[in-house]
């Protein structure tokens, strides 16, 4: 009998993976599948919520699968499958619309942000993605979740989801803990604003690397950096805070000195981060490359990985229905 804890993430197929995602969140799932039961899940249903091209959501659900086993998840080492091709995820998501109050979805503010990009379609979908989330998790009675900080609220509101159906109907679903990865909340390239492919402020991690340093060169530094001879502040740089994701100690230390002492330019600390990024980023698209050759290998990954996936599943719904007097 597996004994493992058990843990579930999701990521939406948004055409990309950034180094937002990877440092927030895929970074540590590859590395919890050497202790836990992981489950990942590339959520096309609530990719739905939003305006989208539905000719183009199979290739973004398929290249989500490759850039993700690209980045080190390995179906042999965990279940990746896709949400849709596990129907009882919505079903679960209906018997927990009706233990969850209105009022505390409004609230959400994954919710307020898109509403108001989204203001002419603000569907009933975006408005009840939160209680999806809860499903995604909970159907596996998962103990813990990995996930960038943004993702915070959601878990803490399935926590609550959780702790209502179990009051109502009986203990049921643990609840589940958020683990936050090592780049909590990575910064978008403009440096205002989290990294997000819909804000097309993101560092791809398969994008080529003549791109990535074409948006780099210019990228926002430490603005009381005017000239290479002015000191600078690290910690008020965001090329520093994504150093620090990438580049070993030792090396941080020069460059703090060099930037503090304006001993290095803002271009050359830029070409150590891109350097090192370079190591982490180098070996990723390579394996990309090789699985674009293979993408027979990456269905059946997500063919296999969807029916372990739903025996899990069933199992938790019939056990859902049951309490809640749906099943005799
Ligand atoms: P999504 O697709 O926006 O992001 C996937 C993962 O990447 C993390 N992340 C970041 N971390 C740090 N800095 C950033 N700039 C950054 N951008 C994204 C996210 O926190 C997330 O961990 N609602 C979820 C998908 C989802 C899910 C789930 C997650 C659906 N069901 C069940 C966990 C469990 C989302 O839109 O993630």
């Amino acid at each position: 009998m597996n004994t493992r804890k058990r843990i579930l993430s999701g990521i939406q197929p948004s055409g990309t993976i950034h180094i937002g995602n990877y440092f927030g969140a895929i970074e540590n799932w590859v590395r919890l599948t050497r202790e836990y039961d992981c489950f990942f899940t590339i959520v096309d249903l609530h990719a739905i919520t939003v305006a989208y091209e539905p000719a183009l959501l199979p290739k973004r659900v398929f290249e989500a699968a490759l850039d993700n086993m690209a980045a080190g998840l390995d179906p042999e080492r965990c279940t990746i499958f896709v949400q849709s091709h596990v129907p009882e995820h919505t079903e679960l998501c209906w018997l927990l619309n009706c233990v969850t109050p209105l009022g505390e979805l409004g609230r959400m503010t994954q919710f307020k942000e898109k509403s108001e990009r989204e203001r002419e379609n603000v569907t009933a979908g975006l408005l009840n993605y939160p209680i999806l989330q809860a499903a995604d998790i909970l159907i596996y009675k998962a103990d813990a979740v990995p996930v960038g900080e943004d993702q915070a609220q959601h878990l803490e509101f399935t926590r609550e989801v959780a702790r209502r159906f179990n009051g109502r109907f009986g203990d049921y679903f643990p609840e589940p803990a958020t683990l936050i990865g090592r780049g909590a909340r990575v910064m978008g390239i403009d440096g205002a604003s989290k990294m997000s492919k819909s804000l097309g402020n993101h560092i791809g991690v398969v994008e080529d690397p003549d791109a990535i340093w074409e948006k780099l060169r210019p990228a926002k530094t430490d603005e009381a950096r005017k000239r290479r001879s002015d000191p600078g502040t690290p910690d008020l740089c965001n090329i520093f805070s994504y150093h620090k994701l990438v580049t070993p100690e030792g090396e941080i230390q020069e460059v703090v000195a060099g930037c503090t002492g304006a001993t290095i330019g803002c271009i050359d600390c830029k070409k150590i981060f891109f350097k090192n990024l370079m190591k982490v980023l180098d070996p990723i698209r390579e394996r990309r490359q090789a699985l674009e050759k293979d993408p027979e290998r990456v269905r059946e990954a997500l063919q296999e990985g969807a029916r372990k996936a739903r025996t899990i599943a069933r199992e938790t719904l019939d056990g859902a229905k049951k309490l809640m007097g749906l099943l005799s």
